[in-house]
């Protein structure tokens, strides 16, 4: 076995954590709960560092997660106590299309001082979470994101249920959020990555764990550019859902990516011996960080569970790749890419001088028109061919999709990471009418212009 040195620190600073302050919103007299963006302070770099100047759902990072069981209603009322227009987007839910909150396509972004109420039934029990879509960028890179946790009806085996936000923040000297959203560098690379991560809010997050305790663990990757890869030491852990969604064959975990906003709920058992440490880890270049520390002392159970059984299915519909209506997505531009086709060097130098950098079927920004239209019900096969030297986070909105290999379909996922210059294929039901968002996840190459559209019909 070999040995690796796990850095509890993440990059710049020294290590140390401090609770950040809980504040709870309740439902009182039949009124919907609120929930306010506002500024807030959060101390996210570890002591002898300032608290950071962040924007947070109820004054936290992240949100307070929201709980709910499947089937249940989400009544929230936002209001916005920011100084810009936001919204929120209920990520990866497959919710009614005036609820997704995308600014401009399903609703006006909410102005400062205005409020909005989201009401909508989470269908799938599974592991979401929610952010902003308007000047999205900006408005994660500086705190706003929360999980969205709807319960099986029947809970899993497991001792706890711990929700792990990743966010990675680029902080100066000062721990503050550096305003650079508009950087070319980021924008045409590989997106805006930051340099402290924190789970949960904490630049170290710790719980204190035991033998054979099995901990359900519930990551979200709500940086906004940086792709994550988990690793682990001293727990056995399963993957039992990816982006929400349950795995039909639940698999044993040793390393995950995790592209920015794409979620894993692993199933871990503790292995470690007692006095010694269980991590949950980053696997970076530049070495092996702690995501998760869990201390051992004392013991759960003499022996470690067996092999987790499968989650609840959430009763997604059967793909018809025969019947299937087809359609591509060529993704151009950034650097070292190829320019869409037809494109000439100076237009494209205009459009780098706008912020412009990324194209999805020859268009940079949101198109007028979708880039197809389907019958509601019908079944949808996409080509995606990247053309560009960088991988992207594509993501669906209001569907899961599967993509389409050779021995049949990968795991429902509403995110997928398509590799620098790949192909891959995914097909989905599109059986939820409206209009819907397809676009970068990478809030980077989101901003400069990778974003797209498409449009489900309300009868086949
Ligand atoms: Cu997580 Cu279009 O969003
Ligand atoms: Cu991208």
């Amino acid at each position: 076995m070999s040995m690796i040195t796990i850095d509890r620190r993440y990059f710049l600073l020294a290590a140390g954590a401090l609770a950040a302050s809980a504040r709870m919103s309740f439902a009182t007299g039949g009124m919907p709960a609120e929930i306010l963006a506002e500024r807030a302070k959060a101390q996210l770099a570890p002591a002898g560092y300032g608290a950071t100047e962040v924007w947070a759902y109820n004054g936290t990072i992240p949100g307070e997660a929201i709980r709910v069981r499947r089937g249940e209603r989400v009544t929230r009322n936002l209001v916005n106590r920011l100084d810009e227009a936001t919204t929120i987007h209920w990520h990866g839910i497959r919710i009614d299309n005036a609820m997704d909150g995308a600014a401009h396509l399903t609703q006006e972004p909410v102005q400062p001082g205005e409020s909005f109420l989201y009401d909508f039934v989470a269908p799938d029990a599974g592991t979401f979470w929610f952010h902003p879509h308007h000047e999205t960028l900006e408005q994660v890179a500086r705190g706003l994101a929360g999980p969205l946790i709807v319960e099986e009806r029947h809970a899993p085996d497991a001792d706890d249920d711990l929700v792990l936000m990743v966010n990675d923040w680029r902080l100066d000297a000062d721990a503050q959020v550096v305003a650079d959203f508009n950087n070319m560098m980021d924008r045409t690379h590989a997106g805006r990555i930051g340099n402290h991560i924190t789970v949960n809010g904490l630049a170290e997050f710790v719980r204190p764990a035991k033998r054979n305790e099995r901990l359900r663990l519930r990551v979200i990757n709500a940086a906004t550019d940086r792709v994550l890869t988990l690793g682990s030491t001293g727990l056995n852990a399963y993957i039992v859902a990816l982006d929400g969604m349950p795995v039909d064959e639940v698999r044993p975990f040793e390393r995950v990516v995790l592209a920015p906003a794409q979620r894993v709920d692993l199933m871990a058992d503790i292995t470690a011996d007692i006095g010694s440490t269980a991590f949950l880890t980053s696997v970076e270049r530049n070495g092996t960080f702690s995501l998760a520390t869990f201390p051992v002392a004392g013991e759960a159970a003499s022996s470690s569970r067996d092999t987790p059984n499968p989650l609840e299915p959430n009763g997604l519909p059967e793909i018809d790749l025969e019947g299937a209506a087809t359609t591509s997505m060529v993704m151009a531009g950034g650097m070292m890419g190829a320019m869409p086709e037809g494109m000439h060097q100076h237009e494209m130098r205009d459009m780098m001088r706008n912020g412009q950098a990324w194209f999805l079927n020859g268009e940079s920004g949101m198109p007028d028109e979708p880039m197809v239209r389907v019958a509601r019900g019908e079944s949808v096969r996409m080509m995606i061919d990247n053309q560009t030297a960088f991988a992207h986070a594509m993501h669906l909105h209001g569907h899961h999709f599967r993509e389409v290999m050779p021995g049949g379909f990968g795991p429902a996922r509403d995110t997928i990471l398509v590799d620098a210059r790949a192909q891959t294929e995914i097909a989905f039901v599109a059986d939820n009418p409206g209009k819907w968002m397809f676009h970068c996840h990478m809030l980077a190459h989101q901003a400069a212009g990778m974003m797209t559209w498409l449009e489900v019909g309300h009868q086949a």
